[in-house]
């Protein structure tokens, strides 16, 4: 068993939901990210959707500025993302599979059976001095096929895990303790994430060699709830103020 330390990238995506489900300038998602270090967190991770549905540009661009830790970017393999991504320069970049349908990410992305097309994307961002990194299911030939394109980071997708009752975790479990000591053997670092929360997050913890853990939605939602009675408050407080108006 490793004796270190698991870092925490935060991602802020559903700040930025709740921002542009009203079309408000707020909630500030600068601002939750500076809350998140200054909290601890090791980074700050942001999904660039082609639809936009959340993040937009300019707060990658914000980010980028403002924060003191590390920017995990997550994007697509398209090539209009991988310019801004090349031009933004984050820290880290993490290639998903992308459908406009879908609700958030789902399963990992096929490098094996699209190898010829990440390689060229690979070798830029790689060449610009990104930590690349591909969000790929914990399957032998996935990790394989990040090797053979000289990825040097795998996010192993806990999806899968966090979906399945906790009696009936154990084969995936399995797996990615398995993909998590294939890829260190080949010199790939090892981070992981989607569906974590409170409850699951021990359940993985015998998954060897995990650098980095991603975290978004349970984190912003407890967010919500551990920040509801003083949101309460505040408008209360300000609701005071009221004289009565002008009759
Ligand atoms: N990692 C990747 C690659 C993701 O796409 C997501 C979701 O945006 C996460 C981690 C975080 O997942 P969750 O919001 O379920 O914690």
């Amino acid at each position: 068993m490793q004796d270190r330390l698991l870092k925490l990238g935060v991602n802020v995506d559903h700040v930025a939901t709740l921002r542009q489900a009203r079309g408000t300038d707020y909630p500030d998602v600068v601002a939750a990210a500076l809350a998140c270090e200054a909290a601890g967190a090791h980074g700050i991770t942001v999904h660039l959707r082609e639809d936009r549905r959340h993040i937009q540009d300019r707060d990658v661009h914000a980010l980028r500025q403002a924060l003191r830790t590390r920017l995990n970017l997550e994007m697509a393999n398209s090539p209009e993302i991988i310019e801004i991504a090349l031009a933004i320069h984050p820290d880290e970049v993490c290639l998903v599979p992308e459908k406009r349908a879908e609700l958030t990410t789902e399963g990992g992305l096929d490098v094996a059976g699209t190898i010829e097309a990440l390689r060229g994307p690979v070798d830029r961002l790689n060449a610009a001095g990104i930590l690349v990194s591909m969000f790929i299911d914990p399957d032998p030939d996935q990790i394989a096929a990040c090797a053979a394109i000289e990825a040097p980071c795998i996010e192993l997708h806990t999806g899968t895990f966090c979906d399945l009752p906790a009696d009936a975790r154990a084969s995936e479990l399995e797996r990615l303790m398995r993909g998590a000591r294939q890829a260190h053997v080949l010199g790939i670092q090892v981070n992981a994430g989607h569906g974590l929360n409170l409850e699951n997050l021990s359940g993985i913890f015998d998954v060897p060699f995990m650098d980095t853990l991603n975290i978004g939605h349970s984190i912003v939602s407890h967010a919500v709830m551990v920040g509801m009675q003083s949101a309460v408050q505040a408008m209360l407080e300000a609701m005071t103020a009221y004289q009565g108006g002008t009759p």
